[in-house]
């Protein structure tokens, strides 16, 4: 190890640079004007596998965006792990907000700027390197396939068929993820949940054409008003979610396991002070981390309609919309919520409006055991470079494909994520630790190590 540790810190530069040209492609598979630069990305990957190490690497395609595939198998007897990633990117709209633009990384206090930067370029390029120095150092001490897609920031919706119809291909022991956070960089931490998602959107509409607000303003339902109207109907005074049965899978925590939770360190003060607010806000009788880690909610991420532009216009316009997502939890399921949703949502509306409900992507929640040895095995690792034991903690955002995972390919899923909150995941001027980058490709090899001495 003490090898690998020198290989690491002598190519330190080489290995910012590489991903710093991954970061300058634009990869956002949200929209279409980019495919070309998601192909670039995919051939970038692939090139920077092979030069790793990897064998039998290959883009496949899909129905969508492509995966990238390689594999190191040095002994069919060991046991092989399966690391996960995604290449595809979030847009990064409104640029005015960045300080320096999405794909021009830079660094600035010790971190790297840029999107993708954490989530996930940087995450899941800390294994590729990791991969190279444990090669050149001659240290794998197992197999590895590297199945990187392009589409998880859209759902994921062609790499669960993939998976389906590859099984022997991506037939691992266990599958390693680092597109998580942890609590702090001098207190690590292991997700050991991912909540599910419901992701809908509404069309509501009015009279069949935009109106004088004069002329009709007051006889005819404004569509907007309606569904400002129905979407704060839908949490009641607590803050609960008002869509009849919503609640009726949720698993709720014994109060051994909610003490368990809260003793995870956690500033609330320095909570607020990071996002600027006065007050937190949630359901009534959960903390705030069990709100974002054990509790489902309902989101809205966009509203529009009417006119928007410059001045004023006086219209009444004809249709309203929104893009909701329900974050979920053990048990509910995504295809059960959305329905429900669906229901409540045509009932409350008023004959005087006519409404559609239109599914976009869904994923199922997880949560991961503590006490498997590929936890065990992730906790060891992290204990040796951190020099303090991680503690499990529940993350409140999704990775659609790891529910998949199990249930197609049979395999636990070990979120070993190197990101904190402050990294601005989806925000403009998201960043990455340089320290996190390296403290990544430090510990992953480790896990390796480990992983395989624990499966003898
Ligand atoms: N890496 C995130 C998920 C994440 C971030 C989990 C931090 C835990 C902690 C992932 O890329 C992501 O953003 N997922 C989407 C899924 C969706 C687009 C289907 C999400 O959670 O919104
Ligand atoms: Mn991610
Ligand atoms: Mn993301």
């Amino acid at each position: 190890m003490e090898n690998l540790a020198k290989y690491i810190q002598e190519n330190k530069q080489r290995f910012l640079d590489e991903l710093f040209e991954l970061l300058r492609i634009p990869s956002i598979s949200a929209d279409p004007a980019y495919s070309k630069e998601m192909i670039r990305t995919a051939e970038y990957i692939k090139t920077q596998l092979e030069a790793a190490g990897a064998d039998n690497v290959e883009i496949c395609e899909t129905g969508g965006y492509p995966i990238v595939y390689g594999e190191k198998i040095i002994d069919p007897s060991l046991p092989t792990i399966l690391v996960y990633g995604h290449y595809d990117v979030q847009p990064a709209v409104p640029l005015e907000l960045w300080t320096t633009p999405p794909f021009e990384p830079t660094i600035r206090n010790e971190r790297i700027y840029a999107r993708g930067a954490c989530d996930d370029k940087g995450q899941m390029y800390m294994h590729v390197k990791a991969f190279e120095a444990m090669m050149k150092n001659n240290s794998l001490p197992c197999n590895v396939k590297f199945m990187i897609e392009g589409e998880e920031e859209v759902g994921s919706s062609n790499l669960g068929p993939f998976c389906i119809n590859n099984k022997e291909k991506l037939k691992a022991d266990v599958v390693l993820i680092s597109d998580t956070s942890m609590i702090a960089n001098d207190i690590p931490s292991i997700d050991v949940g991912l909540r599910g998602l419901s992701y809908v959107e509404v069309e509501v509409t009015g009279p069949n054409r935009d109106l004088h607000s004069g002329v009709y303003g007051g006889a005819v339902a404004n569509p907007i008003n309606i569904l400002a109207k129905m979407i704060a109907s839908m949490h009641d005074e607590n803050n609960r979610i008002t869509i009849p049965g919503f609640y009726d899978d949720v698993v709720e925590l014994s109060a051994d396991e909610r003490n368990e939770m809260a003793k995870a360190p956690f500033d609330l003060e320095e909570y607020k002070k990071d996002l600027g607010i006065d007050d937190v806000w949630g359901e009534k009788g959960y903390s705030t981390i069990e709100r974002t880690g054990i509790r489902p909610t309902l989101d809205v991420n966009g509203i529009w309609g009417g006119y928007t532009g410059e001045g004023s216009k006086t219209v009444l316009p004809s249709k309203a919309y929104a893009k909701i997502s329900m974050r979920l939890v053990p048990n509910q399921s995504s295809e059960k919520i959305t329905k429900l949703f669906t229901e409540y949502f045509t009932s409350i509306a008023p004959p005087s409006v006519k409404v559609v409900v239109k599914p976009h992507h869904g994923g199922e929640p997880v949560v991961t055991p503590t006490d498997s040895l590929e936890f065990k095995a992730a906790s060891m690792a992290m204990e040796k470079t951190f020099g303090k034991k991680p503690i499990p903690t529940r993350g409140g955002g999704s990775i659609p494909i790891v529910a998949l995972f199990e249930k197609v390919l049979g395999v636990k899923t070990v979120l070993m994520g190197f990101g904190l909150d402050i990294d601005a995941l989806h925000s403009p001027n998201e960043s990455y630790g340089i320290f996190n980058y390296f403290k990544g490709i430090e510990t992953i090899p480790y896990f390796y190590k480990y992983y395989a001495e624990l499966k003898k």
